[in-house]
């Protein structure tokens, strides 16, 4: 999107010691070329706080995988927004394929997750996307649309949120949509934004997330109102990482 600056996100999930964190950290930190896009690393909760370190003096991002809605509480297990800005996290993935199934998190759920990140002055990058029946059966841009609906809130657009288009069956399987399918999408969730927010909804990055690598980066990348990608399986490699931040 002309004007709009490209983010490629790394999303660790549950991979990796602190060793590891540590080291690929710093690979990333090390490698990003100065004017490249914004860089952002989101490493399990107990490595925050190492990452944070070993990132210091860079400008690339730290974010979490996500957070409690409350701020303090009876809540065990999980983490608040204000714990994870107090640990140098500056964005939060939000409502991503793997915590609606295996935490049945609904899109009411994303929403209030979401309004405490804003609460906290941190950038919520709020995920959406279809199964793989929901595309066969041509309802992907509607259950799309539908999941934006329910899981932003009002105040997303002023914070500069971020939308990540992950198509569930793409995930770690090696799989894409079609180049023509991706666009369609993000025209469609350029529309749902501008919709909802006026002009604002305009400039807002939108990312592909589902089997990013080195190799396909490029033309992912190029396609219009693609602001860059959350990767997963590829960010766990720093050199994979840092070729798809140079693709775009
Ligand atoms: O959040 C990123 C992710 O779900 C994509 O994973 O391994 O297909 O790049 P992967």
């Amino acid at each position: 999107t002309p004007g709009v600056r490209p983010l490629i996100a790394g999303n660790w999930k549950m991979h990796g010691s602190l060793s590891e964190a540590r080291s690929l950290a710093g690979a990333v930190a090390q490698g990003k070329a100065q004017g490249q896009a914004d860089l952002l690393v989101c490493p399990p909760y107990p490595y925050l706080l190492p990452v944070q370190g070993a990132l210091a003096g860079s400008d690339v991002a730290l974010g979490a995988q996500d957070c409690h809605a409350a701020a303090k509480g009876a809540h065990t297990g999980d983490v608040s927004v204000p714990m994870l800005k107090d640990c140098g996290a500056r964005f939060v993935i939000l409502g991503h394929s793997e915590r609606r199934a295996d935490h049945g998190e609904s899109d009411a759920a994303v929403r209030a997750k979401a309004e405490a990140v804003l609460g906290e002055g941190l950038v919520p990058v709020v995920c959406v996307g279809e199964s793989e029946a929901q595309r066969v059966a041509g309802e992907a841009e509607a259950v799309v649309a539908g999941q934006l609906a329910g899981s932003l809130p009002d105040g997303f657009a002023a914070a500069g949120g971020v939308v990540a288009y992950e198509p569930v069956w793409a995930i770690g399987t090696g799989r894409t949509p079609t180049e023509a399918d991706i666009a369609a999408m993000h025209a469609r969730i350029r529309a749902e934004l501008v919709g909802r927010f006026g002009a604002a909804g305009e400039t807002l990055r939108i990312l592909y997330g589902g089997s990013v690598k080195p190799g396909n980066a490029k033309a992912i990348l190029a396609l219009p109102h693609v602001d860059g990608a959350l990767v997963g399986g590829a960010s766990l490699v720093a050199e994979d990482f840092l070729a798809i931040a140079s693709a775009v």
